[in-house]
């Protein structure tokens, strides 16, 4: 089996849903944006040479429906014979469909493959515009259906995480992100177009372009207090409200896998090499609780003890499921190598994108601190979580 090197992870910045600075910018814009960076950023590397696009999208309709990794591979100027698909793994599309452009590396059949996700939560609300669950399963499996947030309610009762941990663990998040965003460390995000419509004296629509280069969820004024008043949102007598849940978010990302020859050829300098991806199912009505069962597979499929890693990305979907999953791995007294910048709490979660914006992030963060095993992971809707191995070069 050949090697697949990651030689460029990078993201857009990731902003509020309706309210951020993306919330007018189509997914697919988005997506062409953050497919030219990455190529640009790849010294060396044409369009022509890319193989395949391989795109994850939680709620491939609409916008950004009608498989957006062929249409924006055309968008974004590659030539007809590079080609593009949808890859739907929901919260851990983004992954998955590195995963996949690296598979294509790894197996011989590319030489250079991108993986990537977008997600537009302005223009696709979260559950899609048409959800038709099978009427009689539905009725009998309600499990697989219910929102994620229910899910999460499900894992601080069950498993004992009280509002005040959770409330902790999210202002951590904002604190981190903060400080990450003031002090420039989002290395890996590229400025990118914001579109806004404004009305002129006609009453015409005109658009604006502005560039945004930071993730505008981020909330510096959190403090515990603010938090603590917060009413659950998902049941009355519940802890996860709107401040211990991820955001919903606008963003893309996207990644350049290489064969060894390729990077020989190009005279390049890869980040990482992907060692390791692995998925596993779990429970669907405590979905949130699938890095735990991820993350030891992949690493026993790799053969590494946790101790061997030293940074984490633990997709913060909801506070109570994260710090359960840290707490069951034997994580807590490691927090200084988890979300070491903040987490979706406080950065958001571009659903479909953010398995591949984790990526950008966690590269980012292994250059910086030279660190040598990265663990990307995520629970997943339905019932799963998704765990992938970096090695850096
Ligand atoms: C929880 C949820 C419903 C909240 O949605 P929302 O109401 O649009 O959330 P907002 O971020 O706009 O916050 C609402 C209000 O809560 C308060 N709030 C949010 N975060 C806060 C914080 N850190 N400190 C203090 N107040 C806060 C504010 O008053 C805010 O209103 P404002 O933005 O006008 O100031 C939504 O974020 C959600 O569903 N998240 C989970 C998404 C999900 O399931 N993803 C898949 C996971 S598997």
């Amino acid at each position: 089996m050949r090697d697949a090197y990651i030689v460029t992870s990078v993201r857009t910045p990731g902003c509020k849903r309706a309210k951020g600075a993306l919330a007018h910018t189509r997914p697919e814009d988005l997506l062409a944006f953050i497919l030219g960076a990455a190529v640009k950023k790849t010294a060396g590397l044409k369009k022509e040479d890319v193989d395949d696009l391989m795109i994850g999208c939680a709620f491939p309709e609409a916008e950004q429906g009608l498989n957006i990794g062929r249409i924006v591979s055309q968008m974004a100027g590659f030539p007809d014979a590079v080609s593009g698909a949808t890859i739907n793994r929901f919260c851990a599309s983004g992954l998955e469909a590195i995963a996949q452009a690296a598979m294509r590396v790894m197996v011989g059949w590319a030489d250079v493959a991108i993986g990537g996700g977008v997600e537009s939560m302005s223009y696709i609300p979260l559950g899609g515009y048409m959800p038709r669950p099978h009427p009689q399963w539905s009725n009998e499996h309600a499990d697989l259906y219910i929102a994620m947030g229910i899910t999460a309610e499900n894992v601080a009762r069950a498993y004992g995480v009280s509002r005040e941990d959770q409330d902790v663990f999210a202002l951590q998040s904002h604190q981190r992100a903060a400080e990450a965003s003031r002090g420039g460390k989002f290395t890996e995000i590229v400025p990118t177009p914001a579109v806004t419509y404004t009305q002129n004296a006609q009453g015409l629509g005109e658009q604006e372009t502005q560039v945004q280069d930071f993730d505008d969820g981020i909330r510096e004024d959190t403090n515990l207090e603010g938090l603590s008043k917060l009413r659950p949102v998902f049941a009355v007598q519940g802890s996860v409200t709107a401040g211990n849940s991820s955001q919903m978010t606008d963003g893309a990302a996207a990644t350049v896998v290489m064969s060894e020859a390729m990077v020989e050829k190009l005279d390049l300098k890869p980040i990482a090499r992907l060692r390791s991806y692995t998925t596993v199912g779990c429970r669907p009505d405590e979905m949130g609780v699938g890095p735990l069962y991820a993350i030891p597979k992949l690493l026993k499929q790799a053969g590494l003890s946790i101790e061997d890693v030293g940074l984490f990305e633990i997709n913060e979907a909801f506070a109570a499921q994260a710090l359960y999953c840290i707490r069951e791995l034997g994580l807590e007294g490691r927090m200084d190598q988890i979300n070491v910048n903040g987490g979706a709490i406080a950065l958001g979660h571009p659903l479909g994108c953010t398995g591949a914006k984790l990526c950008a992030t966690l590269l980012a963060n292994m250059q910086a601190r030279g660190v040598q095993y990265g663990v990307e992971s995520m629970c997943v809707g339905g019932g799963m979580g998704a765990a992938a191995l970096f090695e850096l070069c």
